[in-house]
């Protein structure tokens, strides 16, 4: 085995046009990782608008992987490959990127590998905190939501996941409902701060199923339900009734995730691994409220809690190029005929999520 590889990331499977550098030897280093965002080219429409982000990355990719190839000082010559997210997501994001990445790949002889974007984040972990397998992994964010056992770099176990909307795409429609700003995450959680999270009791969807599904649609349909009732009474929303709203909402939503969290570290803690250990990605993540649940939920459970940096949570290309690096070293190399997988579920085993959200189908 080489001792040390470097290797170029490409990530375009959503709204983020990112390219990074990333170096594996003794540890992990990031080199370099830039994201270019597009939110504001898909304010108007209330979601992101696949045609508009395909041409976006485009146009933009090729800049984000010169950036990030001088940021890091490196050239093509100093690098071992070139990985790129080759699906799940937007099919004409997902193929920007790809037909980008085996240009270069092609151009400079390099091996190519084509990443699943939920491995991208499965295995931030690693690259973070050098995490043993095998850990469980909560993935929580605009477009996704499930709970995985990461046993390798390409094996992963799906014990539970969403079966319409992701809890990123439940938090960003309550905000819409309320007239508060996007991405409606944090300014929920901001609101719910202030408000009675006891006043609108708000429905726990699913928590009395067994297993660990989630869904959240039927969520955001009775907080609707609630704020028209209110509208209905009073002609309007007070400062307070969108609090109180946001805190019903917040407290909900934390009930779930919580007590889904608790069955799956079940399931996860029947496999005996050697060293416990609950990892989040996503930008749900960055919820305080979420985060300190399932904090204490591990620690009465002896089982360690990581969660990576934001920037590392949400989307970005240094996991991909993370991602290629250990499936290069088992040996995984794909070639010019790499294709752009709209649908890639990580756990072929598992029956397929129904759900498709509004950043993209799942997997
Ligand atoms: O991972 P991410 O940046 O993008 C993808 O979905 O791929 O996650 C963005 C989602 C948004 O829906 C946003 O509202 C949510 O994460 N989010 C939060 C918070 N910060 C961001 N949700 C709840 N609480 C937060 N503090
Ligand atoms: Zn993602």
């Amino acid at each position: 085995m080489q001792n040390s590889l470097t290797f170029l990331g490409i990530e375009s499977s959503c709204d983020d046009s990112a390219a990074a550098v990333v170096r594996v030897g003794e540890g992990a280093e990031i080199l370099s990782s830039v994201v270019e965002g597009q939110t504001a080219l898909h304010a108007a429409f209330g979601g992101v608008v696949p045609e508009i982000a395909a041409r976006a990355h485009a146009e933009r990719l090729d800049g984000c992987v010169a950036q990030a190839m001088a940021q890091a000082g490196v050239r093509f010559d100093d690098l071992d490959g070139i990985a790129v997210t080759s699906g799940p997501g937007l099919i004409g994001g997902v193929l920007s990127g790809v037909m980008l990445a085996k240009g270069l790949a092609a151009g400079t002889g390099l091996p190519l590998i084509g990443v699943n974007h939920l491995a991208g984040h499965a295995l931030t972990p690693r690259l973070t905190d050098n995490l043993a397998y095998p850990y469980l992994m909560l993935l929580v964010s605009g477009g996704h939501c499930q709970f995985l056992v990461v046993n390798g770099p390409m094996s992963f176990r799906r014990i539970g996941g969403t079966i319409d909307d992701a809890p990123g795409e439940a938090f960003d429609k309550t905000a819409k409902l309320l007239g508060l700003p996007q991405p409606g995450g944090p300014a929920v959680e901001s609101e719910a701060a202030l408000g009675d999270p006891a006043r609108f009791p708000l429905p726990r969807p699913l928590l009395d199923k067994p297993g660990c599904d989630m869904s959240f649609s039927g969520l955001k349909t009775a907080l609707l339900r609630a704020r028209d009732g209110i509208v209905a009474e009073k002609g309007g929303l007070t400062k307070a009734d969108r609090r109180d709203l946001c805190a019903g909402f917040q407290a909900a939503m934390v009930a779930v995730l919580e007590e889904k969290t608790r069955r799956a570290l079940k399931i996860y803690l029947e496999t005996a691994p050697p060293v416990p250990a609950l990892a989040v990605a996503g930008g749900v993540a960055a919820n305080a409220r979420i985060r300190a649940a399932l904090e204490t939920l591990c620690h009465a459970s002896s089982v360690t809690f990581v969660a990576p940096p934001l920037r590392l949570c949400t989307d970005n290309a240094a996991m991909i190029a993370y991602a290629g690096i250990e499936q290069f070293r088992l040996g995984h190399l794909d070639d010019a005929t790499l294709s752009a997988r709209p649908r890639w579920p990580l756990d072929q085993t598992a029956p397929s999520l129904i759900g498709s959200g509004k950043k993209g189908a799942k997997a």
